[in-house]
């Protein structure tokens, strides 16, 4: 299938590594122009070829957003595809924590911080220039926690709901004007979040007396039920976020794809 995206126009943040690493060589591969946002820079993203070109941000910044998505105008003459992809832990916090009674006040402020207002200001930088252009794409990689709450994470899923809720607000104000937001919504993915030392793994594997691969292997498809029996791969999330900013899926706004392995059992 043609996705129809070459010569396109894309801001990715959170690109260096993981799901936005594969979201941006997916993109790139498909002849996407792409501004990928990060800290810092990756040898895996500077191994990648195509029009891109890397802008050290900080979206703990609230400026950093729009200086992002300036970028993209300065450099490529326009903006298309907006992939709101850098959440999960904020800089310097460690997930998961298990209890409401774990995060302080300024744990839940970094949290919505880095999970929802740093998207709410990039959506807010690209709308004039994505309507100059008559349109475009908005994704929010949110999480299968957004709609499955838990003590488990509390803050993380709570600025994760309120992603879903903005992207249903926003795809109804500017569809008409041709500008589509949706959300994709992993479960678990194999992603540095859980693979790093001090990560998801070895927490979660601290607390239940096993090991780090244990934990990658069973324990967590076991207590997250996945039905596939694993955590998803990068590009399974990346594939889905470049079929919803192509032009094929003209009449899917205001929708929350699930990647998440069956993690959720709701209809
Ligand atoms: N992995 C999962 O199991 C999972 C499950 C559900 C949802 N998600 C969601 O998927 C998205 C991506 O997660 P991931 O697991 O792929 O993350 P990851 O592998 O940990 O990568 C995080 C990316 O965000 C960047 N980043 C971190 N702090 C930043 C900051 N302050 N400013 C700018 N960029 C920053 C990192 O680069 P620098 O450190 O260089 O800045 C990196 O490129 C997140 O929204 C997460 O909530 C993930």
């Amino acid at each position: 299938m043609d996705l129809q995206l070459s010569g396109r126009v894309a801001v990715v943040t959170g690109a260096s590594k993981g799901i936005g690493l594969a979201v941006t060589r997916t993109l790139l591969n498909e002849g996407v122009r792409v501004v990928a946002a990060s800290r810092r820079s990756t040898p895996e993203l500077e191994a990648l070829s195509g029009d891109l070109f890397h802008v050290p941000a900080d979206l703990m910044d609230p400026e950093a957003p729009a200086g992002i998505v300036a970028r993209a105008v300065t450099e490529f003459g326009g903006l298309d595809i907006l992939v709101n992809n850098a959440g999960g832990p904020p800089p310097g916090v460690s997930l998961p924590r298990f209890s409401f009674l774990a995060p302080t006040d300024e744990d839940w402020r970094v949290m919505f911080e880095f999970n929802l207002f740093s998207a709410v200001r990039a959506v807010r930088a690209a709308i004039p220039p994505m309507l100059a252009r008559g349109g475009g794409s908005i994704v929010n990689i949110s999480s299968g926690n957004a709609r499955l709450p838990a003590p488990m994470n509390v803050d993380y899923n709570a600025a994760k709901a309120g992603l879903n809720n903005l992207t249903k607000a926003l795809s109804e104000e500017f569809a008409p004007q041709g500008i589509r937001v949706n959300t994709v919504s992993p479960g678990p993915v194999r992603t540095a979040w859980w693979t790093e030392s001090g990560g998801a793994a070895d927490i979660l594997a601290a607390q239940v007396g096993t090991d780090r691969d244990s934990v990658m292997n069973q324990v967590a498809p076991e207590m997250m039920k996945l039905s596939t029996g694993r955590l998803a791969e990068p590009q399974e999330i990346a594939d889905v976020v470049a079929l919803l900013a192509s032009p094929r899926s003209a009449s899917t706004t205001g929708a929350d794809f699930a990647v998440d392995g069956g993690f959720l059992k709701q209809l």
